[in-house]
């Protein structure tokens, strides 16, 4: 494998991929191929994307199996809807197997799956591939959490003792297609769609640069989740005309706010606690990441909507509602802060960077698979602790078969 540069395809050309496609200007040792969807048109135009921001001479394909057959591609960047993983899966996996393509990796974006069953499977199939794997989550590489995360622990945590709470949030006023909002397809609610970012990165901040994931172990999970505003009759109507008539909130609502406690322990059994809120019913300027990570002696804050660059429009600019600004944008006027380079920020060129230079290397990244199946585990606890209003200890004995009430359609909030 005499390379030195590496050929991606994207599974799936929505807004994901378009975000990622974007984060490539800043990413090296590697081109954008291809991009396969079913939807012909979209594929071009993601391509027609990358062309034009000259990260690479990306095809549309016609099918996956095409794709994986096209010796350009080297790697699939997996960002399709999460109902379609394990079908995207079988057939990256059935090609490869069948003598495709020369695949090195794939990576794929969060959630794993919608649940532990299927995060199994995933991992089942990516075992038989023998493909390097990378799990894509964000915020991990946000360049304030690597920042402060090795500063904290390199100063803080080695001359006062290792940090013991991180708390993290992610909040915006609701997704962009209906099939996120539909229980059955996404896997939940706001809790499945955010959580795993949010479970992730504390768990991220409180584990000790060049340790492993085990060095600290999770065993006790206490959760709860609401519908704070969708489920309400206007909010039904108005989510209804958005999103059409498949998203009806009336009979089949998913949760909008989720909050979860996840107790771990370290290697000498100390407590460490991670914080997670996550809400689809925040209303702010636009996408709000926030993360804080505690010890003795120390702390650390981040907040997006912290942003150096803020604009003012007075009242007498009305423009067209857009997401110029800043991610799941609410406002066009007044006081706005602006993310100037929200794929850096966000976390997707260094995640790039990262698994990019593993498939290179021939490298199993450190945040892969394995990472993704327990934050399932995670999550999927956590909606069982809210189910039955207790702390739910790690890892429980139900956990394979679990699928959550709102993932059934039968939640009542
Ligand atoms: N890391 C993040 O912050 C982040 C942000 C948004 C989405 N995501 C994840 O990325 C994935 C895609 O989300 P999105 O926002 O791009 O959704 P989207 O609805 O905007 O786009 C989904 C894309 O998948 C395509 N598609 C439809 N059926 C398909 C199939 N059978 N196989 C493959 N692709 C198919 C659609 O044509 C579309 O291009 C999801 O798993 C989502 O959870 C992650």
């Amino acid at each position: 494998m005499p390379q030195n540069k590496l050929g991606v395809g994207f599974i799936g050309s929505g807004f994901n991929t378009r975000f990622h496609i974007r984060s490539w200007v800043g990413v090296r040792d590697a081109d954008v191929r291809g991009v396969w969807s079913p939807n012909r048109e979209h594929a071009e135009e993601a391509a027609a994307l990358s062309h034009s921001l000259r990260v690479g001479d990306a095809k549309a394909f016609n099918s996956i199996d095409d794709m994986i057959a096209d010796p350009s591609v080297d790697c699939i960047w997996l960002c399709g809807p999460n109902h379609m993983r394990i079908e995207n899966m079988e057939a990256i996996v059935d090609a490869v197997i069948s003598g495709k393509g020369r695949l090195i990796g794939i990576a794929c974006e969060k959630p794993l799956a919608r649940n532990v069953a299927e995060a199994k499977r995933v991992v089942e199939l990516i075992e038989k591939s023998g493909l390097l794997h990378g799990y894509l989550e964000n915020q991990l590489f946000t360049p304030a959490v690597q920042r402060g995360r090795a500063l904290i622990w390199a100063r803080g945590a080695a001359l006062t003792g290792r940090p013991y709470l991180a708390r993290a949030a992610e909040e915006h006023s609701g997704p962009h297609m209906p099939w996120f909002w539909q229980g059955e397809l996404q896997g939940g609610g706001v809790l499945n769609d955010m959580m795993c970012h949010s479970v992730e990165v504390a768990r991220y901040m409180l584990t000790e640069p060049g340790k492993p994931r085990a060095s600290i172990r999770p065993t006790a999970v206490s959760a709860q989740i609401a519908s704070l505003k969708w489920s309400r009759p206007e909010y039904v109507e108005r989510l209804k005309k958005m999103m059409g008539s498949s998203v009806d909130y009336a009979s089949k609502p998913s949760e909008d706010f989720a909050r979860a406690t996840v107790n771990y322990v370290d290697e000498q059994g100390h407590l460490l606690i991670v914080e997670a809120t996550t809400s689809w019913s925040f209303v702010g300027a636009g996408l709000r990441l926030s993360m804080e990570l505690l010890g003795p002696e120390y702390s650390m804050s981040i907040n997006t909507l912290d942003s150096g660059l803020k604009l003012f429009f007075s009242r007498e600019v009305r423009g067209e509602a857009g997401e110029d600004l800043v991610e799941k944008q609410n406002a066009e006027q007044g006081l706005m802060p602006v993310v100037d380079d929200e794929a850096a920020a966000y976390g997707y060129e260094g995640e790039n960077r990262y698994f990019v230079s593993c498939f290179l290397e021939g490298k199993q990244p450190e945040e892969n698979f394995y990472d993704g199946l327990e934050v399932s585990e995670l999550l999927m606890t956590a909606y069982m602790s809210a189910e039955q209003g207790r702390v739910i200890e790690f890892p429980p004995k139900e956990l394979d078969g679990f699928v959550p009430a709102v993932a059934r359609g039968t939640w009542k909030p």
